[in-house]
């Protein structure tokens, strides 16, 4: 049975017992900080397991089916090893919010795989944990599993996930009940009696069924407490490729229909048959590429932290692979395809964003390859320098990977061929030494945090955050509750200090979410400071960097709070930076994602994904797109709801920013939907107009565009027409004519060219005087020219010799040029030779060979001399 048709079957089937089908959630988690990807069938329905309300397309589902895309790297040295490992998967499962529970997870697992796969029943074993005895019971008296074959065992095997109970994570678990096939003794050791038992691998683990009622909570590592949870939750996890290895009657994943392609190109590119010990390679290539395809499809990028860190290590781990291999040029961008061909059927993202991910991995490989072939010539280097027994120093690793970008992995891994260790513990000193050197850049800020860090505790305390009334005023008063200068918390501040003031409640935007903090004034009868910008700590503190101008500051004053009325240009930048994502994405795809922003009064500045120049074409369409929005005064507003009810609307969230559980969404009707805290205009209308200033690449994969709006889009348009003004007046024309005037301008230019090079040939003929003679049958002429160069100067002579004259010798500045024709070739001349008896005599240097030779420096007289003697 093909791959495809058993997730149908599986899907269908539990469709059939009233399940919801979903298609599979993204593999990055959008907002779980607890895990770089998606890992398992359940992590993305985590919330309905805890008890929020499924609904999906307006109606409530308490059963769901998927087919999720996981990613897994925690056993990344494994995979290659053996045909059973991957890094990306696709795990089966169905899942009950609150609805049915273990009786029928059991006994639909049993008909699926039993009575539709036909899997032989005497080949499945079972196991529950230790106590649970509802689980047992339910196999053996209503399954009818006899008891040899099920097991019981504790919460390593038994428990999901597993020994949360004691080493964490917390939130939703619970008891589970595996399902075993047995491929039979040929596969196991003496040893291996069951599941669990022996070093094996006869028993392979299929499908997991989680009973999840617990939510774990407590310490990591534990003793944690089972919470209850308000519901009982049913979640499995079958291996899609586990179970299509059995039915495909293969003992390794590699040989199935979703991998054996992938491994057969390599085959063929490497020359290197899937087999012996190089077949880790080409396991390794399969896997890695898979998930680097599907990893980016879904928006990640190659970068040098957190998840675009793992994307990198896999692409560079395959590559690695692959030069073992003997493929020293990039070629895994050229298996892209052939994943989006196998996969895109279920996973339309995967062919959708091929042409970008295809893109974004050439580049990636050709960095990579560059600095490989450095790397490996050095640790090369280095390790021929080891004795036998001997490690590689861990600094050595840390600046392979350093200035190489060679991972450590691959440093470990090379080095173990080779037969030597690696001190990884001395690298990671090394990067920690140069972690502590870069951040010491920002240590008096951190200061002023930690030390100040007293009062700001109590006014947490106290309060909790500055209450902020920024979103509709720009002016506030408000008291001031403490000043910080360096390390200490003043009571006062005269004229001249700096000073962080916290007040109780401020129209002061903090910096956040890529707009700049507010800046304006503080004034107090008496006095006024200047707010240069404002910051906040985590607990929602405003902090206002001020120096004071006039009078004193003290603790307690009443002052009033104005912000700069430039914030409102930062607002047209802010809503149209959301304006910009939202048409970014209608023009070029969905598989634009934001990379960063920085909104600041002047300019707005978006980075996002997407692997090539945008066209020009593709500019303006984004442009118009904006402009029509603002043109059309949408109205924005931002409410306050629950996270998953605003992600649920389909707000678009940033991967890897933390939000709380209540969350601000801001809406540009009809246009955009963010989740996002800062400051907007009240209508689009308001952002006046919006052009593009610049676009250009920031690293593989990301773009940066810059654009303006409201008087800065005036100013970029008037000083493009003030500088078009002033070309037109320097080409003497008006600005409708100007390129016209500039194509004929040019082509006047070209038919100028064109008559000075004729004049000068008719010169240099008209220079060629008549002055031919003979000597010896042969007829010769020497003549002096001005003006032409050697080029003019050699056609100057095929001209004459073209003419019937057999012996041409000219000069002109400083140039000379002997040409032969056939005839005097015929009587043994030669024009190299010639041309050295001439220089013997005439001084200067000259060569050449044949019929032609050519030098400089040559006294004509004296060379015509050793010329007719040579005739
Ligand atoms: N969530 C369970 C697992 O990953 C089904 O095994």
């Amino acid at each position: 049975m093909r791959t495809a048709e058993l997730r149908e079957k599986y899907l269908s089937f539990f469709e059939g017992k009233g399940h919801l089908r979903l298609p599979s959630f993204s593999l990055i988690p959008e907002d779980d900080p607890s895990i770089l990807f998606t890992s398992a069938g359940m992590a993305p329905l985590k919330p309905y397991f805890l008890g929020a309300r499924p609904v999906f397309g307006g109606k409530e589902w308490r059963r769901v089916t998927t087919c999720q895309k996981c990613l897994r790297v925690g056993d990344i040295e494994n995979v290659g090893r053996t045909g059973r490992h991957n890094t990306f998967f696709e795990m089966l499962g169905n899942f009950s919010f609150g609805d049915y529970f273990k009786k029928e997870a059991i006994t639909w697992a049993w008909e699926f795989l039993t009575e539709h796969l036909k899997l032989e029943p005497d080949r499945l074993w079972v196991t529950v944990f230790e106590d649970d005895d509802e689980a047992y019971a339910i196999w053996r008296d209503l399954v009818g599993v006899p008891e040899e074959r099920i097991g019981r065992f504790g919460e390593d095997e038994n428990y999901w996930p597993g020994g949360a109970i004691t080493h964490g994570p917390n939130g939703p678990s619970g008891p589970c009940s595996e399902i075993f096939y047995d491929r039979g003794p040929g596969f196991g050791t003496p040893d291996e009696t069951g599941p669990n038992t022996g070093s094996g691998d006869r028993f392979v683990e299929i499908w997991n069924l989680v009973f999840t009622q617990y939510d774990r909570q407590g310490p990591i590592p534990g003793p944690g407490i089972l919470k209850p949870l308000p519901q009982k939750n049913i979640d499995t996890g079958m291996g899609l490729y586990r179970v299509a290895a059995i039915l495909q009657g293969v003992e390794d994943f590699y040989r199935t229909d979703t991998f054996f392609p992938l491994i057969e190109r390599v085959a063929l590119w490497s020359g290197r048959p899937y087999e012996g010990k190089s077949s880790v390679s080409h396991r390794v290539i399969a896997d890695h590429v898979r998930a680097v395809v599907a990893a980016l499809s879904d928006g990640a990028t190659f970068s040098n932290t957190g998840r675009g860190y793992v994307v990198r290590r896999l692409l560079r781990r395959a590559l690695r692979h692959g030069y073992l291999l003997g493929l020293k040029d990039p070629f895994l961008h050229r298996l892209a395809p052939v994943v989006a061909e196998l996969l895109g059927d279920f996973y339309p993202e995967m062919r959708e964003n091929l042409p970008a991910v295809e893109k974004q991995i050439r580049l990636e490989e050709e960095r990579f390859l560059e600095t490989l072939e450095g790397g490996v010539r050095r640790l090369e280097e280095l390790l021929s320098g080891l004795k036998p027994g001997e490690a590689l120093p861990g600094e050595e690793a840390f600046r392979l990977y350093d200035t190489y970008g060679f991972p450590l992995d691959l440093t470990v891994e090379i080095a173990a061929e080779r037969g030597f260790g690696v001190d990884t513990e001395g690298f990671e000193e090394a990067m920690r030494l140069q972690q502590e050197r870069s951040r010491a850049a920002m240590a008096f800020e951190r200061e002023i945090f930690k030390r100040g860090a007293q009062v700001l505790e109590e006014i947490q305390k106290e309060r909790g955050g500055t209450e902020f009334v920024g979103y509709t005023d720009l002016e506030a008063e408000a008291e001031v509750l403490a000043l910080l200068a360096g390390d200490q918390s003043l009571l006062e501040a005269g004229p001249g200090t700096e000073v962080q003031v916290v007040l109780d409640r401020t129209p002061f935007y903090a910096e956040g979410g890529g707009q700049i903090g507010d800046f304006g004034f503080l004034e107090w009868p008496g006095g006024r400071a200047r707010v240069e910008t404002t910051r906040k700590t985590e607990g929602g503190i405003f902090l206002h960097k001020a120096r004071v101008e006039e009078g004193t500051l003290r603790v307690g004053q009443r002052v009033r709070a104005v912000v700069d009325p430039r914030r409102r240009d930062t607002e047209r930048n802010h809503t149209a930076t959301h304006l910009l994502h939202a048409a970014l994405r209608a023009v070029l795809g969905p598989h634009v994602r934001q990379a960063g922003s920085l909104v600041a009064p002047d300019r707005l500045r978006f980075d996002f994904t997407h692997p090539e120049p945008l066209s020009l074409e593709e500019l303006e369409r984004v442009e118009r797109l904006v402009n029509r929005w603002i043109m059309a005064d949408l109205p924005v507003r931002w409410t306050y709801k629950p996270l998953e009810e605003a992600k649920k609307e389909g707000a678009m969230a940033l991967f890897g920013e933390k939000y709380g559980e209540v969350v601000r969404v801001v809406e540009v009707a009809e246009a955009s939907k963010e989740l996002c805290g800062g400051t907007h205009v009240r209508r689009t209308g308001e952002i006046g107009a919006f052009f593009i200033a610049r676009e250009e690449a920031v690293s593989a994969g990301v773009r940066r565009v810059e654009a303006l709006t409201g008087e800065g889009a005036l100013d970029f348009v008037q000083g493009m027409r003030r500088r078009l003004h002033r070309l037109a007046e320097a080409l003497g024309t008006g600005e409708a004519a100007l390129e016209e005037r500039i194509s004929r301008l040019k082509e006047e230019l070209k038919a100028k060219e064109k008559e000075a090079a004729l004049l000068k040939a008719r010169l240099a003929r008209a220079e060629l005087k008549g002055e031919v003679e003979e000597k010896g049958g042969l007829r010769y002429t020497v003549q002096t020219l001005s003006g032409l160069d050697a080029s003019a100067l050699r056609q100057a002579a095929d001209d004459l010799v073209a003419q019937g004259v057999d012996v041409v010798l000219l000069f002109s500045e400083g140039n000379a040029v002997l040409k032969l024709s056939k005839k005097a070739l015929e009587r043994g001349l030669e024009a190299g030779s010639l041309m050295r008896r001439l220089t013997e005599r005439a001084g200067g240097r000259g060569g050449g060979k044949g019929a032609l030779a050519q030098g400089g420096g040559l006294l004509p007289e004296r060379a015509k001399e050793a010329l007719l003697e040579a005739l």
